[in-house]
């Protein structure tokens, strides 16, 4: 298990899929529209949210490579998708064929550790890359040879969800500065891809495409959260009060009393961009 248990992913889903950008998701769904059928590669695929979020605005056939390292979440990734179908049928090779309203949704699990870069995956050429909720984890450097290795391709990204350094909770808190700086500097520890870009991942991840040649649109997909996902407001405080604690930054007391206040919290943002890069045609 890689520390991004399935529960959380379900947890945090809902919110994940209503933050989602509307107009990048357009221009995307615009791009592949001119095509019957379309094969996506969907990097960090956790528990296969960013596919249900995103297939309903697809060609009707689609063929996705749901990529991860941690085997777990790649089940139950299958589980969660036969159960969101229509209907399923799961092949031979552990493959699924999905129907979902008028989607034909081929999916293939791969289990592949993205930290010496994807160039193995995209052959054959994806018509799409995306990735939702990854980039925070990786390096400024990593993502440079990512931009060089799609371009090389010519294969499309579209990165949803990308943490953006924002944290506003309401009521405010005596201690949510120095909470969000040490959950700060926690993120930018290694997880792998050298030192995470963390709240800098969006600005790094543009910057890499550009510079590779690529056309980059932006849009904010900010998680806005209220008394009603309290469960989760919940879960997120004690994540980010740990990430404090292990910095050394604040005592587990300080901590501890600083997530149970924000358990009451009645307004939440928590900073996201949606992101899309096409290469020159
Ligand atoms: C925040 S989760 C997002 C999951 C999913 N995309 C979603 O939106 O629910 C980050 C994902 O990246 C995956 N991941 C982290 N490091 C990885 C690596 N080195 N290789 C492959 N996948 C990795 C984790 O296993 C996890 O599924």
């Amino acid at each position: 298990m890689s520390g991004f248990n399935p529960s959380w992913l379900a947890l945090r889903e809902p919110a994940d899929h209503d933050a989602r950008d509307p107009e990048i998701e357009d221009l995307v769904a615009g791009r592949l529209g001119e095509r019957d059928n379309a094969m996506v590669l969907d990097l960090g695929c956790g528990s296969g949210s960013n596919l249900r979020a995103l297939a309903p605005a697809l060609p009707d056939h689609q063929f996705w490579r749901l990529v991860d390292h941690d085997a777990a979440l790649l089940d139950a990734a299958r589980d969660r998708l036969e159960s969101w179908a229509d209907a399923s049928e799961r092949k031979s090779g552990g493959d699924l064929h999905l129907q979902k309203g008028e989607k034909h949704i081929r999916v293939a699990f791969e289990q592949a550790d993205l930290r010496s870069g994807v160039a193995a995956l995209l052959s054959p050429t994806p018509d799409l890359v995306t990735a939702a909720a990854l980039f925070d984890l990786v390096s400024a450097s990593w993502m440079e040879g990512f931009a060089r290795d799609l371009a090389a391709c010519g294969a499309p990204l579209y990165a949803v969800l990308t943490y953006d350094g924002r944290e506003i909770w309401r009521p405010g808190h005596l201690l949510d500065e120095r909470i969000l700086a040490a959950f700060h500097r926690h993120q930018g520890r290694d997880k792998g891809f050298g030192p995470a870009a963390g709240p800098g991942s969006v600005a790094a991840l543009a910057a890499a495409f550009e510079r590779a040649g690529y056309a980059v649109a932006t849009a904010d997909s900010a998680w806005v959260l209220g008394p009603q996902q309290s469960e989760l407001i919940g879960e997120l405080a004690a994540g980010i009060a740990q990430a404090a604690v292990e910095t050394g930054d604040l005592t587990p007391e300080e901590a501890q009393g600083w997530a149970q206040a924000r358990g009451g919290a009645s307004r939440v943002l928590v900073g996201h961009q949606d992101l899309f890069a096409t290469p020159p045609r």
